[in-house]
């Protein structure tokens, strides 16, 4: 996190030193920006983005609050829309790239190190991903007709896929978290582009205004019905599949291509690379609902779900 700081800018440096900053779970502070909180190379990055990025209609923007399936929607959203463009499975590139790679975070890859690259020469349609929370997307992209495909999972197994990811990842020189200091920080709101329910509802909110922009899904959903929701997104996509290409058996391909088990099992994820030089093998966990009943006490279920029900309540959202 040393080496990280020292990336940042003069001026990043000095609004860091404006901002209310708590523990953080990987850095030693993290900071509330724009009413959410994150990393200092992440504000940085996110400046330059909502600076310069420069949305187009045909865009894909995959949102998510960290450790939701991120990696799972990445490839299916890449796999529907570019079907044919990569008709033979034998050399898609999902087998020999990470989705990572393919589908770029806004704040990681393509703004970090205060570079601003020329995206208006990608192939369309351009593909990206982002944990920014709704209103601290560019203008571009609010008021593009870019598509922005949220998925959400339920915050028992959020926080442990993130606690779990996080202890991984983090520094060695770091204090190992307890699940039970992830609770709490998570409770308080003092989680990456959290509070976690200010980041589900701002992007809800916006798909209930604007069904067409924003696609609202559950990890969980896809879980318990992968085939309605590949459709649900290709025809979110404006490339709903033929009759013809149901019959062939091209949703059962991507959901085989995207599955968990296919994509631990690949070189690229076993042994690459791609998010901020982490491990692709860290983002292969479980990949199940439920895993959080081998963690939490009684106690800890208590917190978390009357902190849920005061937060979202009311919104329509549960889980
Ligand atoms: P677990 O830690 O519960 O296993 P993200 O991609 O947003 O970082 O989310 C990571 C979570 O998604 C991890 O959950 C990971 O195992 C799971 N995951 C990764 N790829 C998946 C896939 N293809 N299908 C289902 N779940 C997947």
């Amino acid at each position: 996190s040393i080496e990280e700081e020292e990336e940042l800018t003069k001026q990043c440096k000095e609004l860091l030193l404006s901002l209310p900053r708590e523990r953080g779970w990987r850095t030693p502070y993290i900071y509330l920006f724009q009413g959410f909180w994150c990393q200092p190379t992440e504000i940085q990055a996110i400046i330059s983005f909502q600076k310069h990025f420069q949305a187009k209609d045909s865009d894909v923007v995959v949102a998510t609050i960290p450790k939701s399936g991120t990696t799972w929607m990445k490839a299916l959203a890449f796999a529907i829309a570019n079907r044919h463009r990569f008709a033979s499975s034998k050399n898609h590139p999902l087998l020999t790239s990470n989705p990572h790679d393919l589908v770029p975070f806004f704040e990681y890859k393509v703004y970090e190190n205060n570079q601003v690259p020329d995206l208006s020469k990608l192939p369309e349609p351009r593909f990206f991903g982002t944990h920014i929370p709704y209103p601290s997307l560019s203008n571009s992209i609010k008021n593009s007709n870019c598509k922005i495909i949220y998925i959400s999972r339920n915050p028992f197994d959020t926080i442990v896929s993130t606690w779990h990811y996080l202890n991984k990842i983090k520094p060695e020189s770091a204090p190992e978290l307890t699940l039970e200091e992830a609770i709490e920080m998570f409770c308080k709101g003092s989680v990456g582009f959290g509070p976690f329910w200010n980041h589900l509802l701002g992007y809800w909110k916006e798909s209930l205004e604007r069904p067409n922009k924003v696609l609202f899904l559950k990890y969980e959903d896809l879980k318990a019905d992968i085939n309605s929701n590949v459709k649900k997104v290709a025809t979110f996509l404006d490339c709903t599949f033929t009759v013809e290409e149901e019959r062939g058996g091209a949703i059962e391909d991507i959901i085989k291509l995207c599955s968990f088990e296919k994509m631990k099992e690949l070189e690229v994820n076993k042994s690459g690379k791609s998010i901020k030089n982490f491990e692709n093998k860290n983002l292969f966990r479980k990949g199940e609902i439920g895993d959080w009943a081998n963690y939490f006490s009684p106690e800890m279920v208590q917190k978390l779900s009357k902190v849920m029900e005061e937060k979202l309540g009311g919104s329509g959202l549960s889980f």
